[in-house]
């Protein structure tokens, strides 16, 4: 894919439904009584990889656009599948599904593409092990081999790292489980698996634990379906927030934004870092605050100096590679660290940041678990997407900045999160005058 220079992104931008949350979803009704609809389902991959497991489980999705009507089978109705599950390039999919099939009384195979099968699984297979099921694997890595249990035993369960995906699968088998089940999370992560087992009607208990919680579920609990309307997905606006804040003359508005507290960060860090962003009539919706964003561009100068670490990186993990590109624009350059997990994501993305910034011409150091950058004028040049939509789309975003244009090979991979990508930035973009078509 070319991409050109751009002077502005302008006008209202439609994004697709949040990937994390429509997930879940489809995860939560099939496990619930009754029939919901799930409204703005995202169009990713990824979703569409985790309906077609929960069918092959016997669960009836009917699809209507961006509706779909689950029939669940209760917590514990699911067939024996006929076939291995393919999550394709989905870890929110294998690791959550496990969870689910953790506590089935039937065994079942989870796989995945070749960077899905490159990525760790230990880190739900332990704790789940624990809970009383078997998973095989390969040295740690999929396919895994589950044989599920039930019921499963409660267990407490303090994760090996910060992951939304973990405390998910965990609370998820314990639904399935004989008494109590705690995640214990010093770092918090993305609640909505919490909230939306709340929405349809499931107990889930927080108490205080350092500066997160410990959450529990009980396993008489058993979900009842409830309609659930997506909020648009914060992530795939990131990319926009990004372009419109560093090209003078953008102004962009983007509507029903999942402004959740564990996934919003990434509004206050850019921000705090220069950007002029405005979140406008929040409300709930189904259990997740949403609101309305707006971006004008231009960057005031920020205080920095310009380090993003912490705790803070759990809640902005799958906005970094943007934020990277945002980074080429500040004055003080910008400085990721602590996030070593990025180099376990769907690519290696500190190596794939790294090295498409400095092909541009950036100044970049690599850490082990992160990156700084210095202001930089990019140049356009040819790139690869690593396989990874997130670095397929940030660096869409960095090519608008460029002097030049930039071939992003390998960008079709951006339908794993956001099919459409690149005719929504196609349409939002003001061209550089006397320049050609941009995309
Ligand atoms: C996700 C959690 C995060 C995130 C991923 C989606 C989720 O992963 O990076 O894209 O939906 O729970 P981890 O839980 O591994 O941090």
């Amino acid at each position: 894919m070319q991409v050109f220079p751009a002077a502005s992104v302008n006008g209202e931008i439609s994004l697709p439904g949040d990937k994390s949350v429509s997930h879940r979803a489809a995860i939560l009704l099939s496990m619930s009584t009754g029939t919901g609809r799930i409204e703005n389902f995202s169009a990713s991959a990824d979703c569409r990889a985790t309906v077609e497991c929960l069918c092959e489980l016997g669960v009836r999705i009917e699809a209507d656009g961006a509706r779909r009507t689950v029939t669940g089978v209760g917590k514990i109705g699911f067939r024996p599948p006929g076939t291995e599950l393919d999550c394709q390039n989905s870890g929110t999919s294998m690791r959550l599904l496990a969870g689910l099939l953790a506590g089935q009384p039937f065994n079942s195979v989870l796989t995945g593409d070749e960077s899905l099968k490159k990525r760790p699984m230990r880190r739900i297979i332990a704790p789940l092990g624990l809970m009383g099921c078997r998973i095989d694997s390969d040295d740690g890595k999929a396919p895994l081999r589950i044989t599920g249990r039930n019921p499963l035993k409660g267990a407490e369960i303090l994760p090996e790292v910060a992951s939304a995906q973990i405390k998910s699968a965990v609370l998820l088998a314990g639904v399935n489980a004989d008494g109590t089940t705690t995640v214990v999370e010093p770092v918090p992560t993305r609640d909505h698996t919490e909230r939306m087992l709340r929405w349809l009607g499931v107990d889930v208990f927080t108490e205080p634990f350092d500066d997160g919680l410990r959450i529990s579920v009980k396993g008489d609990e058993q979900p009842v379906a409830r309609d659930i309307v997506v909020p648009s997905d914060i992530s795939a606006a990131t990319f926009f927030m990004v372009a419109a804040a560093c090209l003078d003359g953008s102004d962009i508005t983007m509507k029903n934004v999942g402004v959740n507290g564990t996934r919003r960060a990434i509004i206050d860090v850019l921000n705090e870092l220069g950007a002029d962003i405005r979140v406008t009539g929040r409300r709930e919706s189904c259990n997740e605050p949403v609101a309305d964003i707006n971006v004008r561009g231009g960057l005031r100068v920020s205080s920095g100096p310009n380090v993003v670490e912490g705790a803070v990186i759990a809640n902005l993990i799958d906005e970094i590679p943007a934020l990277a590109v945002f980074g080429t624009q500040l004055e003080g350059g910008l400085e990721i660290r602590d996030a070593g997990e990025l180099r376990i994501k769907e690519s290696d993305r500190i190596a794939a940041i790294v090295e498409n910034l400095r092909k541009m011409g950036a100044d970049v150091d690599e850490f082990p678990d992160g990156f700084a950058v210095g202001r930089s004028r990019l140049k356009g040049v040819r790139l690869s997407s690593e396989g990874d939509h997130r670095i397929a789309m940030a660096f869409a975003v960095a090519a608008l900045f460029a002097d030049g244009p930039t071939e992003v090979a390998g960008a079709e991979c951006c339908g794993v999160s956001f099919p459409g990508f690149f005719d929504v930035l196609s349409a939002a973009t003001a061209k550089v005058p006397f320049r050609e078509r941009m995309i």
